[in-house]
């Protein structure tokens, strides 16, 4: 078996939701999805091609090129049909590898009983085969096999990722309540950003929406900012391969000329920790921070998007506080943001209502506990928006 040549199905998951501008993304890089899901994109190609999806994606978690479909019922035949099947092909029997699973199965309470089952097979085929045996345990950093199995269907794949790709390498410092840098990718996929105009973050915490603004807008991909992958410890790997796709990442990378990236934040310390994750990424030049109260926040000449991300307040007391915030906010986007296109995300609605202007699309997105919509807002310029706003203070939408 040469999986860096042979065609078998890929399975690209993401976080819920994410699915669509994964797709796209897939698309974007020449490659025809046979399905699409909500967690995930499902597509026939090689290890190679992992290795460009894996470099590429800014929406995706991981990549797993199928080795095995098999029936399955009870602990014992995992075990057996994990024994049969010649890992020897795809790892070595000094290296090190980790299971994970995704599995929904009566006769396994938790996970971590089927990944043992998966271990003690590969451990005892190559004890019986070679006397040899590759180590094992919980860090992705190196081969890696993934378990899934629901009622009587399993399959097992190589993760060609390992660490999940959803985090972009660039945050070292997470700051408070970040968002999940695919996330932001997609919500501003999502959006009408034409990667051009200004765009404007106020609230901007660990500067996620800034910084993934500044990568899109500059072609800057996921890879750069990574130097290990799974796939890299499977038999068969020759750097060659991988070096091509970076060299191609490298060549994307261009300026934009005018670009104005604008990230600002009451709190000192998320500033600071936005600076530093901007240099992580190498756009600290491109995107100006500010301090201080949102409603400070320099806001070009329109057209232009301005993207919040408020706290959604966990606590009655905070949830009350953050009204007034939300209302300031609306404020702010229909006095000093005229002729731009608003976003809000948010995972409470009945704060989005305080904005008191009426979103023109509410994108749906999940965050790991909970809904959440990003509130696009079309703040128009002239007389439209002012009566816009007069009626919708009486309707309170
Ligand atoms: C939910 S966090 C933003 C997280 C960000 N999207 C990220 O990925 O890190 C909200 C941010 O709003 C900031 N904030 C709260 N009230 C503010 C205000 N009145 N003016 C400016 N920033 C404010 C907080 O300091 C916090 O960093």
């Amino acid at each position: 078996m040469n999986v860096f040549q042979e065609s078998r199905r890929i399975i690209i998951t993401c976080n819920k939701r994410l699915s669509p501008y994964l797709e796209k993304e897939v698309r974007d890089l020449g490659f025809e999805p046979e399905r699409v899901f909500q967690t995930g994109v499902e597509l026939l190609g090689t290890v190679r091609d992992c290795i460009r999806l894996n470099l590429n994606l800014r929406c995706a978690s991981q990549i797993l090129y199928s080795l095995h479909e098999f029936r399955v019922n009870s602990p014992q035949e995992l075990y057996d049909v994990v024994f049969k099947f010649p890992w020897e092909d795809i790892m070595a029997g000094e290296g090190y590898f980790s299971v994970t699973s995704n599995v929904d199965h009566f006769t396994i309470n938790t996970p971590l009983f089927a990944n043992v089952k998966v271990k003690d097979a590969i451990a005892d085929r190559f004890r019986r085969n070679t006397a040899r045996r590759p180590n094992s345990g919980p860090d992705l950093d190196q081969t890696v096999v993934h378990l899934y199995w629901k009622e009587d269907r399993g399959e097992l794949f190589a993760d060609t990722s390992g660490y999940t790709l959803a985090k972009h390498g660039y945050r070292k410092v997470p700051g408070k309540a970040p968002m999940l840098e695919a996330l932001a990718a997609a919500t501003l996929m999502a959006g009408k950003w034409d990667r051009q105009s200004p765009f404007v973050n106020p609230m901007c915490g660990s500067g996620t929406l800034a910084i993934e603004a500044a990568l899109l807008a500059t072609d800057r991909r996921p890879g750069l900012y990574r130097d290990n992958y799974a796939f890299m410890h499977l038999l068969g790997y020759e750097e060659s391969f991988y070096r091509e796709e970076r060299e191609q990442l490298d060549a994307r990378v261009h300026d934009v000329p005018g670009l104005q990236i604008i990230a600002s934040d009451i709190s000192d310390d998320a500033v600071n920790v936005a600076q530093s994750n901007a240099g992580m990424a190498g756009v600290a030049n491109l995107i100006r921070f500010e301090r201080g109260d949102f409603a400070k926040t320099t806001v070009p000449p329109a057209p232009g998007v301005v993207y919040f991300n408020p706290e959604y307040g966990e606590r009655l007391g905070e949830v009350q506080a953050l009204e007034e915030t939300y209302g300031r906010v609306g404020d702010f986007l229909k006095q000093q943001c005229k002729g731009y296109t608003g976003y809000i995300f948010t995972g409470n609605l009945d704060l989005a209502k305080k904005i008191g202007l009426r979103a023109s699309r509410r994108i749906e997105f999940y965050t790991a506990k909970l809904d959440c919509r990003l509130l696009e807002y079309e703040l128009y310029a002239g007389t439209r928006q002012k009566k816009q706003s007069e009626s919708e203070s009486e309707s309170g939408v």
